[in-house]
């Protein structure tokens, strides 16, 4: 992919948190985006302070857009704001938030009519291979007993997580399982893993992800976010950048 003669313009939803802040830092080595905004709660204790050259934090959204591209990672509470925000701007939005639940559906659906909506509960470019062989693994193999098994830190609100319900969901595709167990454990400081495993007689077939520093999920948003920015309305998923779009 060749860089863009201009840099994206782009706005951090949730600027102030640990997924901003690996965002910022990983922004500083590309060229390719320009912050036009970094946003957090309106009871944000890091309002007016300054996370990159000029670039303030603020918790009005609207007032910043449009841009070429929104990237939120932030709280589910503040998803139904940056929709709005985003298409009444017409910006693209890349959404890594996740424990939304299934309440949004239609917004999403709404929303992906009139801007590029690029939902990803896990910007990580091995997540994203994952899946896919999660897919093509459980097809082949309707006998075998799926199971996920997810650790992350304490700090990490939303159970199952986003990522896990996300291999669920992929397993399912090909698998008849009508539910997959999920063990989650919250644990000092793991970023994430991932494991599934699918169990036939006498054998085990088991894929595992581990998230070793927060800066890959940052990498992985940037690079979604930068080619969300050049794409037609529609719904997005990570797998869409990487083999291409097959659904709407
Ligand atoms: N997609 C992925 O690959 C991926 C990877 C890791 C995490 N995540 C998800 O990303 C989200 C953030 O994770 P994190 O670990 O960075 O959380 P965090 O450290 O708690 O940071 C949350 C950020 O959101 C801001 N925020 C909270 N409520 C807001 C609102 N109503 N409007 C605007 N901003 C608001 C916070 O601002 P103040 O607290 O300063 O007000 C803070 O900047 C979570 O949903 C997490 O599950 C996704």
């Amino acid at each position: 992919m060749s860089a863009p003669a201009r840099p994206v313009t782009a706005v951090l939803v949730g600027a102030s948190g640990r997924m901003g802040r690996a965002l910022l830092a990983a922004g500083a080595a590309r060229p390719e985006v320009r912050w036009v905004g970094a946003i957090a709660s309106p009871t944000s204790g890091a309002l007016g302070s300054e996370v990159a050259p000029g670039l303030r934090i603020s918790a009005d959204l609207a007032a910043v857009l449009p841009a070429q591209v929104v990237i939120d990672f932030s709280h589910p509470s503040a998803t139904r704001t940056t929709l709005r925000d985003c298409r009444a701007a017409r910006s693209p939005l890349l959404l890594g938030t996740t424990g939304q639940g299934a309440s949004l559906e239609a917004d999403f659906a709404a929303a992906a009519r009139e801007i590029p909506l690029l939902i990803a509960p896990n910007t990580s470019l091995g997540v994203t291979v994952l899946l896919e062989l999660a897919a093509l693994a459980a097809g082949a193999l309707p006998a075998h007993h799926a199971a996920i098994r997810e650790v992350h830190h304490r700090g990490k609100r939303d159970a199952p997580s986003g990522t896990a319900l996300a291999l669920a969901a992929a397993v399912r595709q090909g698998h008849p399982a009508a539910s997959i167990p999920i063990q989650s454990e919250r644990e000092g400081e793991v970023i994430g893993e991932h494991r599934l495993s699918l169990e036939g007689e006498g054998e085990i077939l088991a894929f595992t992800h581990r998230a070793l520093d927060r800066g890959l999920f940052a990498r992985g948003a940037l690079a979604a976010a930068l080619w969300l920015a050049s794409r037609p309305p529609g719904r997005y998923a990570m797998r869409d950048m990487l083999f291409g779009k097959t659904k709407t």
